[in-house]
């Protein structure tokens, strides 16, 4: 009676024993899982969140390449590069209607949306809706030597045209 009962407590002790040591490995599983969260979330919290954008001017050519008459169009810009009669200007080839890209008119002067038909003279001025505003006219620079830079995020009023 006596070995049954020491039998009986040595493999209550034995299994309370696994018991604990589960139940402390589970413990510390869950203390690893959420000391390792918690550690990405202050890795990524430190780590910059820079967004790179392309640069918004770019060099357009010289002076001398926009005689009075010249449209060009700078289709990876999105830019049209106009010598007119009062200097160099440049307006967005971006339609503002709802944003299709516009091209220049063949067999007449002036420039089109294909989208939804509007139409625009070559200062960008509607001339046939739905487009509800001109083409907007963007900054142009040129240096000592005549060389033109463009910048796409700086509109300026229309008329503004930079003298050759
Ligand atoms: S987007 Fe140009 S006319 Fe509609």
């Amino acid at each position: 009676m006596l070995d049954e009962t020491a039998d009986n407590l040595s493999e209550l002790t034995s299994g309370e024993e696994s018991r604990r040591q589960f139940l402390t490995k589970l413990g510390l599983g869950a203390c690893a899982v959420t000391g390792l969260g918690a550690a990405l979330t202050v890795a990524d919290f430190l780590e910059p969140k820079v967004l790179f954008e392309p640069p918004t001017s770019f060099r357009a050519g010289t002076i001398a390449d926009f005689p009075e008459g010249t449209v060009r169009f700078n289709q990876e810009q999105k830019v049209y590069i106009v010598g007119g009669a009062a200097g160099i200007f440049a307006m967005s080839a971006v339609c503002t209607h709802l944003g299709c890209i516009t091209r220049p008119m063949s067999g007449e002067p002036g420039i089109a949306c294909p989208c939804h038909g509007s139409k625009f003279d070559l200062e960008g001025n509607v001339t046939h809706g739905p487009a509800p505003h001109p083409l907007p006219w963007l900054e142009v620079k040129a240096d000592a030597a005549g060389n033109l830079t463009v910048d796409t995020s700086v509109v300026i009023p229309h008329g503004k045209a930079l003298k050759a």
